[in-house]
């Protein structure tokens, strides 16, 4: 069986389009491959999170993917700091990672752009970082977005850099794991561009928002005058409702706004109005499990440290074969 392995940066809530657009794959991928899915905690440190809100954080997102269906019995999921064999890895792989390439990483310059002087070298070998995480439990199959495709393509560089040295044929190269789909790419309520976190979350439905907040933020969603023509084609804001419409309500509720529409008939209002009714639906569940999680601490305590423990077995043995191929076990 391929091992599956993803991880996710603790940097606040899950919203729709997270959930809709990868998570969902999560869920769906665990019962056809070895999966490993961890909270990259190590990797929130390059941009300097103080202790509370990492710790906070990273519990956050564990409850999140537990509340969407990832199952602990299938998909192994643990946190990235509790498996420190990666940090080992790292500095091994750290031997392999050219100054040069780093330096050249398109979100290393994207960052030196926003970090200025803090920058600081853990930013710089985020790519060893995430290679170390890859690498440790040996995964062939890593889904990610085209912005990870880059750090990607160094893991198996590294792992080649490695192999070759050490003349061995030990570590097998990663590939970019979709599934064969294209990635959903699910529009904000701002009539702008895919549902994001920045604006202060007025354009996205993050999935813990209660059924108040739903409706206040798809009230404020941008809207036009309306159609003056039967058949009008959709400004894109309008678009964006409907898609959203389409991912939560019954067809029959989708034709009829679709028909409102083309006959000049549409109240938008009414179409909100049937849309946060039916997103709530949608999220509730979900919602409700979360905040059963966050009740119930000691079960999510237990998660981490079971998967912890699997993890920590797979990252053991790389480890120690690799120090072998290093030289590193002679004295032990
Ligand atoms: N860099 C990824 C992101 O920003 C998160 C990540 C860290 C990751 N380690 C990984 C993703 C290993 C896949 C595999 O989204």
């Amino acid at each position: 069986m391929e091992t599956v392995l993803s991880g996710i940066r603790p940097t606040g809530k899950l919203h729709l389009g997270n959930y809709l657009g990868a998570a969902i794959n999560f869920v769906k991928m665990q019962s056809h491959y070895n999966c490993y899915y961890f909270i990259a905690d190590y990797h929130a440190l390059t941009t300097h999170t103080k202790a509370a809100l990492l710790q906070e954080s990273s519990m956050n997102v564990l409850i999140e993917y537990l509340a969407i269906g990832v199952d602990p019995e299938k998909a192994t999921i643990y946190i990235q700091s509790h498996v420190p064999e990666i940090a080992e890895l790292y500095l091994f792989l750290n031997m392999f990672a050219y100054k040069g390439e780093l330096e050249k990483c398109v979100t290393f310059k994207e960052k030196v752009r926003k970090a200025g002087q803090t920058m600081n070298a853990g930013l710089l070998t985020y790519p060893v970082l995430m290679a170390a995480d890859i690498l440790i439990h040996k995964a062939n199959q890593v889904p990610v977005g085209e912005d990870q495709m880059q750090h990607l393509e160094m893991a198996r560089n590294f792992a080649q850099r490695f192999n070759h040295y050490y003349e061995v044929d030990y570590f097998s190269l990663p590939t970019a794991f979709n599934n064969g789909e294209s990635l959903l790419r699910v529009p904000g309520l701002d009539g702008l561009g895919k549902m994001s976190k920045s604006d202060d979350g007025k354009s996205a439905i993050f999935l813990v928002d209660d059924e108040a907040a739903i409706l206040k933020k798809i009230k404020g969603a941008k809207t036009d005058a309306g159609p003056t023509e039967p058949h009008q084609i959709k400004p894109i804001e309008i678009e964006n409702i409907f898609f959203l419409m389409k991912m939560v309500s019954t067809t029959e509720t989708v034709d009829f706004f679709e028909e409102a529409y083309n006959n000049c008939s549409i109240r938008y209002g009414d179409m909100k109005m049937q849309l946060a009714k039916d997103m709530n639906q949608y999220i509730a569940p979900i919602r409700e499990k979360i905040l059963d999680l966050q009740a119930n601490e000691a079960l999510v305590r237990k998660v981490a440290r079971d998967g912890a423990e699997k993890a920590r077995a797979s990252a053991q043995k790389t480890i120690k074969e690799v120090r072998d191929i290093i030289g590193l076990n002679s004295l032990r």
